[in-house]
């Protein structure tokens, strides 16, 4: 087996996540979270932009000093005033990271920034440089890179590389790419761009058209080695890509990833409850890997494999997620061998196979009427039967 890259991951969650309106965090959350953060291995926390307010600096300062074993990064426009706020953010770090950016796009040049491409270059680079005197780990993101011109962004690579920054994110900040050519853009700017190998190149997808977790793993598969995301995919509009389904991914499909992350997944969901308790975002019962149902089977036919051998229908363990266990729900679609276990995981067996079929007939019944039988109503079921326990 040939040795794998580490992808580095950065997560957002306190920053482009609390960017999701109404996601809004207290300083003491957002510390709980970073230490959870922290427990998880994750590589990188952007903990908040420094100059958006006095609230975001202290916030950060304070998980600057809570937080030894993550880099901590601020995010800071490419101009100086935002720069010097990230710097002093920081300071407290083991390790400090500032995160400059500025819109490469035409659309964003002409009608947001009100700039000629040279501008933008030349500030770009002023940026960089500016963050190299406070700290040697600078990143610099092309926002709205995935709408922008490829010339032009293999020049403002090259020369803030040259300035001095080791970390370029492409970011799809407005969710319009699409995997093949999102991935693409990535291969052929490393190609491009000679002095590509003195950066590690990032990925920061929004799920605007529901492809951010595809197109960051199409980024990893033309050479990025960071990925940006957040916990549950909370972010700005239809959100982030998510990180535990960015992890899971590379974990569970390690035969064709040419990646591995240092991630510590089993605390994925404790950290994913954290969140949506202290945003008050629910988690949908159907997401991936964190909602309620993730693990859960209920048809006959699955929970019979599941019985019999678990990986006829899971890919992945619950438990390697942080969950107690899978969970057979025990509804209308399910079978006699899923009821048979959790009767027998009560405690209760059956004397011949026409007590248990007496027995399963009246669940059937019951789950016509009720949408999940509990442990209580299996019992209630039996309790005039005499069961050999
Ligand atoms: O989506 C985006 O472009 C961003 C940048 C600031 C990195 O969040
Ligand atoms: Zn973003």
């Amino acid at each position: 087996m040939t040795a794998k890259d580490k992808l580095y991951i950065f997560d957002t969650t306190l920053r482009d996540g609390e960017q999701s309106p109404g996601a809004s965090m207290t300083r003491d959350e957002k510390i709980r979270i970073a230490k959870m953060l922290e427990k998880m291995r994750v590589d990188i926390i952007e903990a908040g932009f420094a100059i958006a307010s006095k609230g975001d600096f202290e916030s950060i300062q304070a998980i600057a000093k809570a937080v030894k074993d993550s880099t901590i990064c601020s995010l800071a426009r490419a101009v100086p005033g935002d720069i010097e706020r990230a710097a002093e953010a920081i300071k407290p770090a083991n390790s400090g990271r500032i995160h400059t950016f500025i819109a490469t796009s035409p659309i964003h040049m002409q009608y947001k920034l009100k700039m000629q491409p040279p501008q933008v270059l030349e500030q770009a680079v002023s940026a960089v440089k500016l963050a190299r005197n406070h700290t040697d780990d600078v990143e610099f993101s092309l926002e709205d890179a995935s709408r922008s011109e490829f010339d032009f962004m293999c020049k403002i690579i090259e020369s803030v590389i040259d300035a001095g920054a080791r970390t370029i994110n492409l970011p799809d900040t407005v969710g319009y790419g699409e995997p093949e050519e999102y991935g693409a853009m990535f291969g052929r700017l490393i190609n491009a761009i000679p002095n590509a190998d003195k950066a590690i190149f990032s990925t920061h997808c929004h799920n605007d058209l529901g492809l951010a977790v595809a197109n960051s793993l199409a980024a990893v598969m033309h050479g990025a080695r960071q990925v940006e995301c957040t916990i549950n995919g909370l972010g700005e509009r239809a959100g982030n890509a998510a990180l535990e389904e960015i992890v899971m991914a590379v974990r569970t499909r390690q035969d064709m990833m040419p990646v591995e992350t240092d991630l510590d997944a089993t605390h994925i969901v404790p950290t994913s409850r954290l969140v949506s308790s202290i945003t008050g975002f629910a988690v949908q019962p159907n997401k991936a890997i964190v909602g309620a149902n993730a693990f859960a089977h209920e048809s006959g036919i699955h929970q019979d494999g599941v019985l019999k051998h678990r990986e006829t229908y899971e890919i992945m363990r619950a438990e390697d997620v942080g969950w107690n266990t899978n969970k057979l729900v025990l509804g209308k679609h399910s079978g006699r061998a899923a009821v048979k276990a959790r009767f027998e995981a009560l405690g209760i067996t059956f004397d011949n196979p026409e007590a248990l079929s007496a027995a399963f007939e009246r669940f059937k019944d019951l789950a016509d009427k009720k949408h999940e039988i509990f442990d209580e109503d299996l019992q209630a079921l039996v309790s005039d039967v005499k069961p050999q326990s």
